[in-house]
């Protein structure tokens, strides 16, 4: 068994390793999908660099962390990622990097085409359905079959591209929010290529969870967070251009701070928060010292598979992701069949079971409510969830 397997139910390395973080007393949080804890001594941190660029104000910011250390922790983000730095700009969340990318994306003409599917996020969905407005193009929706399997999803997306020959672009989400679906990127981003059409990807929930090789993603365009898994303070996120399509994003609306050929011209410009970005290197630093997204990854998807495997063949469950493990992450929906109103059962899990999850709406599929594990979550609350479901159902 690998080590980051047998790791993953080691729940006395758990125990200990939750005493990293502070948790306040209440519902058993099942929510994690929203954002990530910072351990003890991020949060110490990020405390001592607010309080230093509080006191030094500009004269730390303009001396030091605009010419030198803002460039320093990029290149610490690219090397972790495994790219080159002039390839990434930070941001201030997945969404204003991914809303970028979307406008800014300059090879289209009127009377193309641009795809998204029920999967995506509500802010992607309305940034490619802007297009059709300011562009001219025209907006191709698609909802995905479920249950899922990797022939369907390819076999869907190839179905697509040859019905429609003036697909330019399109939107792809590595994680989906809303049932915890994993895409298969790297397949689908080849057959997009092999049909001229441009994958702008959403990588929110994938970053820090799922291990992969970005480049090797075959994606010319991405948006990130890294308040999710990463575990860096909130608002701090950032694009991925490859390099040899930079040309492809235009400045953003006539942005001219940096040059032409930097990739930093290519999101909003404005004050970032300082004392979040000199906290990311402690972050990355912690992130890697404890194994990654591997090590990460096998625990969440350990919790998941501890529950979805004891309730998968209740009556009146359904879980919303297949067990293909190329397939499915540590985020997983389910929902109750036999009841209508997903919202009041997430409500009885609180109140009943003192557990805490969310509903998420939007998917072809229908509502289903999101059960997202996180690092402290233990195997010992997933058990309440297991009987909290089979009880329910
Ligand atoms: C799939 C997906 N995309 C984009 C976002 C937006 O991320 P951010 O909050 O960093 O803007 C989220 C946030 O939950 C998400 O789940």
């Amino acid at each position: 068994m690998p080590d980051n397997t047998r790791r993953a139910r080691d729940e006395d390395f758990w125990l200990t390793f939750a005493d990293r973080y502070a948790v306040q007393p209440g519902p058993i949080n099942l929510e994690n999908g929203y954002f990530g804890r910072m351990s003890r001594t991020v949060v110490e941190e990020y405390q001592r660099n607010i309080e230093l660029i509080n006191r030094s104000n500009s004269v730390q910011v303009r001396q030091r962390f605009e010419p030198q250390d803002s460039l320093d922790i990029r290149a610490q983000l690219a090397e972790m990622l495994g790219v080159r730095a002039h390839s990434i700009a930070l941001t201030r969340n997945a969404s204003d990097g991914l809303q970028a990318l979307i406008r800014n994306y300059n090879r289209l003409q009127p009377g193309d085409q641009v795809l998204i599917c029920d999967l995506e996020y509500d802010t992607v969905k309305g940034a490619m359905r802007w297009l059709a407005g300011h562009r001219g193009v025209e907006v191709i929706e698609i909802d995905h079959q479920h249950p899922a399997t990797f022939d369907s999803l390819l076999a869907s997306y190839r179905d697509i591209f040859v019905r429609y020959p003036r697909l330019k672009l399109m939107a792809l989400t590595h994680v989906t929010h809303r049932t915890g679906l994993v895409m298969p990127v790297q397949a689908i981003a080849a057959l997009a290529k092999e049909h001229g059409v441009d994958v702008i990807l959403d990588g929110a929930h994938a970053l820090g969870q799922l291990e992969f090789d970005l480049e090797s993603l075959g994606v010319a365009f991405a948006g990130y967070n890294l308040h999710k898994w990463i575990g860096a303070p909130l608002t701090l996120g950032f694009i991925y251009i490859a390099p040899q399509r930079l040309a492809d994003i235009d400045p953003d609306m006539g942005e001219m701070h940096f040059p032409l050929n930097d990739i930093r011209g290519r999101t909003p410009y404005s004050t970032p928060n300082i004392p979040a970005l000199m906290t990311l290197p402690l972050v990355l630093e912690e992130h890697q010292a404890m194994g990654g997204s591997a090590a990460k990854g096998a625990r969440l998807n350990y919790l998941r598979d501890r529950w979805v495997s004891a309730v998968r063949e209740l009556p009146g469950i359904e879980v919303m992701t297949p067990d293909d493990p190329r397939l499915y992450c540590g985020i997983t929906s389910m929902r109750f069949t036999n009841h209508a109103d997903q919202q009041v059962m997430a409500e009885r899990l609180l109140s009943e079971y003192n557990l805490f999850t969310v509903v998420r709406s939007g998917a072809a599929s229908g509502p289903c409510i999101r059960i997202t594990p996180g690092l402290t979550t233990t195997a010992a609350e997933i058990d309440l969830l297991i009987k909290a479901l089979t009880e329910l159902s």
